[in-house]
């Protein structure tokens, strides 16, 4: 074999014996430079030799100088890997995620993080219910007028769409109103109601639970930003009383077997009749939200057949039940993030 052969094999026995005793990245990377640099490497400065190869001997010690250049870069990958591996520990930037905080200097217990008090509840609230056979559907905090009152039988002069009472949004310029009317966050969880029914046929047995908005000024009971349970549950002839059972069921659940509860006569656009609903606590009677019998208006409005279909819905204020669960007597401290009340649930 040519000569080139003789000096490919030394050349991979002085780079083997050179690599293996670097000591730091600077003599790796002159290294780097010497035998496999792309202008004056040595390698390169072989690979001009191919061109006076003869031709029998070229198969041959092209292979050779493949397997050269492959061994070098092994021996380059290897260096830098052995001279990380020693580095790491002492180097500044070096972070040990599993170590224990410090505080002052001193070892500072890991805390654990969790979930906001109001997450907790409306778990257990989706827990409650999943047991009783509802399950949980969505729909948008930014909603249209149809959905929020059309459709839920408050019709145009209504009060309750008054913009002092609702958070309606400024249309994008340009863009026209959508047929749904005008964009507002929703005031209420109801408006899941009519998206389940206008895409669902009956049976329905379904919860939501999110956010609502209206601009009520905070105090102890009342945020502006608050959230709330709705459920609904059509089919052949249901009545007041599986509403009453259902409620009473949950609330028992969620407070004690002892708790009670108390329909007053209330009105709501979309339910005939409605009730407020009132659960025992304390001695005294909590208002926790509406209710009652879905409106055949707003049957008939989705679709369905009043005739052959009825249905009871309700709509809770997950804070309130929150709150009188875990004695906190306002509801602004729900939403201060204070982590002394948080680490408490
Ligand atoms: C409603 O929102 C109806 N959609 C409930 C309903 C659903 C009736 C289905 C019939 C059928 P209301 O405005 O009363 O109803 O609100 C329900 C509950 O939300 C209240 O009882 C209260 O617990 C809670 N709530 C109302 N406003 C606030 C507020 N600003 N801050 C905190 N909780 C509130």
């Amino acid at each position: 074999m040519s000569s080139l052969a003789d000096k490919l094999r030394q050349l991979q026995a002085d780079a083997e014996q050179a690599f293996e005793s670097a000591s730091d990245s600077n003599a790796v990377e002159a290294l780097r430079v010497r035998f496999l640099g792309a202008k004056q490497g040595l390698l390169k400065t072989l690979q001009k030799e191919m061109g006076g190869v003869a031709k029998e001997e070229k198969p041959d010690v092209g292979k050779l100088f493949n397997e050269t250049k492959q061994r070098l870069t092994g021996l380059l990958e290897a260096a830098q890997a052995r001279l990380d591996s020693q580095a790491a520990p002492q180097s500044a930037e070096w972070f040990d995620p599993t170590l224990p905080g410090r505080v002052m200097g001193r070892l500072a217990p890991a805390r654990l993080g969790r979930l906001h008090p109001i997450t907790q509840t409306m778990e257990e609230l989706k827990e409650i219910m999943g047991r009783l056979g509802f399950t949980v559907a969505d729909g948008p905090e930014i909603e249209d007028e149809r959905h929020n009152f059309e459709a839920l039988n408050i019709p145009r002069e209504h009060p309750a769409r008054d913009p002092l009472d609702n958070f309606y949004l400024k249309a994008a310029a340009g863009s026209a109103a959508g047929s749904g009317g005008q964009l507002l966050l929703r005031s209420q969880t109801s408006t899941v109601q009519i998206r389940v029914m206008e895409t669902t046929p009956p049976p329905i047995r379904i919860i939501s639970l999110g956010r609502v908005y209206r601009p009520d000024t905070a105090d102890a009971t009342h945020y502006p930003m608050f959230h709330q349970m709705e459920g609904l549950l059509v089919d052949e002839r249901v009545t007041l009383t599986d509403l009453k059972a259902t409620l009473t069921m949950f609330a028992q659940s969620y407070l004690g077997s002892g708790v009670e509860i108390r329909f007053r006569p209330s009105f709501f656009p979309f339910t005939e009749p409605s009730v407020e609903v009132d659960m025992s606590w304390n001695g005294g009677w909590l208002e926790v939200g509406g209710a009652g019998m879905v409106d055949p208006n707003v049957l008939a409005a989705v679709g369905y057949d009043p005739e052959a279909v009825t249905g009871f819905a309700f709509g809770l204020g997950v804070e309130r039940l929150c709150m009188r669960r875990h004695g906190v007597s306002d509801i602004r401290d729900l939403f201060k993030n204070d982590v002394r009340l948080l680490g408490q649930f």
